[in-house]
């Protein structure tokens, strides 16, 4: 199994540009089977998570394959509409294809899905909605079974503005007979690009960006070309670890106003922000200062940055509290980077960070995606030699960061 190894210590100083994003990008695959026209997604990045939904795809019978960095996907001869178990448990992903599916086929049968171990992660709110459309939902034995008749638009009220619900219920609604309106809907940028995305093959989805969604279904929809949103927690990522180790980094193919909630923690971090085009520069200011967070649904401070500046925090003078709102057990990077020399208590949804001077490195092991992006960051930090285990789940959703390390002066491989 494959693990990093990384000598700390080195200030990061380059330039690298950001992937497209994970979280825009697997939606957008799921939402290529709605059309048996060819879709092309560029620049997509062949990390972990995509070869998994690649997989899902081709065993039912849709047909992928990379050109470069260019995926192109054609379902014209899809015939499956059952995700078998070992797929569906990679990958929290795996979900939105039933939306896709149920569109399709009107019929979906998928196992409850996987992903990072963060929190209970229901999906009760997709087959709520769902089930507005006309969808009847069975549900046994961690199996669920969706069948709808047709699928008709109606008024969705969601508890909690889901990211993936959100998405799976434009994907459904998309050729659903009539108006969906999606209440309280997930405001995040991913939502945006796969409305761009599905409006870029003939639907009717407007409102994403807002808290109400609409989507007017259309009879079919046609192939499309489409360069995804940029990775904003990938970039983010870059950032921390520049910042975390007094360096300065600069970041193309960013659109800043998507990460601003983290660009304003790392000026009061200390670092100057300098913004321009695509690119986002940013320079360590003398010392790191604490800093507090709460994670919160976008435009608030995004759940998938909070281990990653936990790292920072651990390497920042003072104390900072992190308070972490959406996912119940999203802190197990505390005992690694406690293991690095850091000084934090996890009380609750609370991480109490008291920053000390720098970390020392250690054997430690990702045990899920951000969190092994934190640790990343802290053995870049970190004196002497830091060994992380386990990362595959950081191979999940990051392009080569050894590469892209390395790139910017790190001491940074993989074995
Ligand atoms: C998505 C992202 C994930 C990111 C998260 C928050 C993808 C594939 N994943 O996850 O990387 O960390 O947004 O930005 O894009 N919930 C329910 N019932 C549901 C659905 C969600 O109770 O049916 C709860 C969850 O347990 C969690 C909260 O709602 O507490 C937020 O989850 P959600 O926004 O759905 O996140 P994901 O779509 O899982």
């Amino acid at each position: 199994m494959a693990k990093y190894i990384i000598k700390g210590g080195i200030r990061l100083d380059g330039k690298t540009e950001a992937e497209s994003a994970k979280n825009a990008v697997l939606p957008l695959l799921a939402a290529s089977v709605l059309t048996d026209g060819e879709v092309v997604i560029r620049n997509c990045p062949p990390i972990l998570d995509v070869e998994s939904m690649i997989r899902i795809l081709r065993e039912l019978g849709v047909k992928v394959r990379f050109e470069g960095k260019d995926l192109i996907v054609n379902s014209s001869s899809m015939h499956g509409y059952t995700i078998p178990y070992n797929l569906s448990k990679e990958m929290r992903s795996s979900v939105f294809m039933l939306g896709a599916l149920i569109s399709r086929f009107k019929i979906a049968e998928a196992s409850y899905p996987g992903g990072c171990d963060i929190g209970l992660r229901p999906i009760d709110l997709h087959l709520h909605g769902l089930e507005q459309m006309g969808v009847k939902v069975d549900e046994a034995g961690g199996e669920i079974v969706c069948r709808a008749e047709k699928l008709k638009g109606g008024n969705i009220y969601f508890d909690f503005p889901s990211v993936g619900a959100t998405e799976n219920i434009i994907l459904a609604a998309a050729t659903a007979e009539g108006r969906t309106i999606i209440h309280n809907a997930a405001k995040e940028p991913e939502v945006e690009d796969l409305q761009n995305f599905l409006n870029s093959m003939g639907a009717r989805v407007a409102g994403a960006g807002t808290s109400v969604i609409t989507v007017d279904g259309v009879k079919k929809l046609h192939g499309t070309e489409y360069k995804p949103l940029f990775d904003r927690i990938e970039a983010g990522t870059y950032l921390v670890a520049a910042a975390a180790t007094g360096g300065s980094v600069e970041i193309s193919n960013c659109n800043a106003e998507k990460i601003s909630a983290l660009l304003h923690k790392l000026c009061e971090n200390t670092c100057k922000i300098t913004i321009k085009n695509d690119i986002i520069y940013l320079r360590s200011g003398s010392g790191r200062k604490s800093f507090n967070i709460e994670t919160l649904p976008y435009p608030g401070f995004p759940t998938d940055m909070q281990a990653q500046m936990v790292a920072l925090a651990s390497v920042s003078e003072g104390i900072s509290v992190i308070r972490e709102n959406i996912f119940e057990t999203r802190f197990k990077h505390v005992r690694e980077l406690n293991r690095m020399g850091a000084n934090i208590v996890v009380k609750d949804r609370v991480a109490i960070v008291n920053g000390v001077k720098e970390l020392h490195g250690a054997k430690v092991a990702a045990h899920d995606l951000r969190g092994g992006a934190a640790l990343m960051i802290a053995g870049l930090n970190a004196r002497g030699t830091t060994v992380i285990e386990d990362v595959k789940h950081v191979e999940r959703g990051y392009y080569k960061p050894e590469e892209k390390f390395r790139s910017l002066g790190a001491d940074f491989v993989r074995v």
